[in-house]
């Protein structure tokens, strides 16, 4: 843990959070809605987010896996941080979202095919609203334009973890969001 440099303090994220759930307070106009949270990485962000709207909310996870994202063991770091390919579908909303006010609540907007995969398949459950919370971007990377709502910071081309974010499931649990150092930035 020592190789780890702050990108954004605790402080930051819980200020920025809150702005966040303020604007989407006032965006739900009084109407109840539904926080689906991709697993894992956005467990933490969803949890703080919650407590920041006054309106009636619920929650639903939803996860995903991404094929390019598997672990090799020779180059895992590499693997990563590549997460390309495509994206599968490894757990489900567990009600209809049909009529319903939703909030897509992602850790990270990388390539965008998370997000895209995500998108096309909630709004499939027909809606009344849908938006999309990202507590990061890394506009660099994208592959695949991807329109969101609510961004919590726009950060450079580096591998982060930290609240929430892991690499191979550790750092979750750090209070702040720190750079990994990465050797080699592996954008082939
Ligand atoms: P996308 O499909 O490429 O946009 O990937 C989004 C997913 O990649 C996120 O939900 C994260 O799981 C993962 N990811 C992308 N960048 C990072 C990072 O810097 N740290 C940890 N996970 C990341
Ligand atoms: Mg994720």
């Amino acid at each position: 843990m020592d190789d780890l440099k702050v990108l954004l303090s605790r402080e930051q994220i819980a200020d920025r959070v809150a702005a966040m759930g303020k604007q989407i307070t006032a965006d739900a106009k009084g109407e109840p809605v539904i926080f689906v949270g991709v697993l894992k990485g956005a467990a933490i962000f969803l949890s703080d987010l919650v407590r920041q709207v006054e309106v009636d909310a619920t929650f639903e996870f939803i996860a995903v896996s991404s094929y390019g994202n598997r672990p090799d063991p020779s180059d895992e770091l590499r693997r990563a941080w590549d997460s390309t390919g495509e994206v599968r579908l490894t757990k489900d909303v567990d009600q209809s979202l049909r009529g319903k006010n939703v909030v897509l609540v992602e850790d990270i907007l990388d390539t965008g095919l998370t997000l895209t995969f995500l998108k096309r398949l909630l709004l499939g459950h027909k809606p009344k609203s849908f938006r999309v919370a990202v507590l990061l971007d890394k506009p660099s990377r994208r592959q695949l334009p991807v329109d969101v709502d609510y961004t919590g910071f726009a950060i450079p081309d580096e591998f982060v973890v930290g609240y929430g974010l892991d690499f191979a499931e550790q750092y979750r649990n750090l209070p702040d969001i720190c750079v990994l150092p990465i050797a080699s930035n592996g954008t082939g």
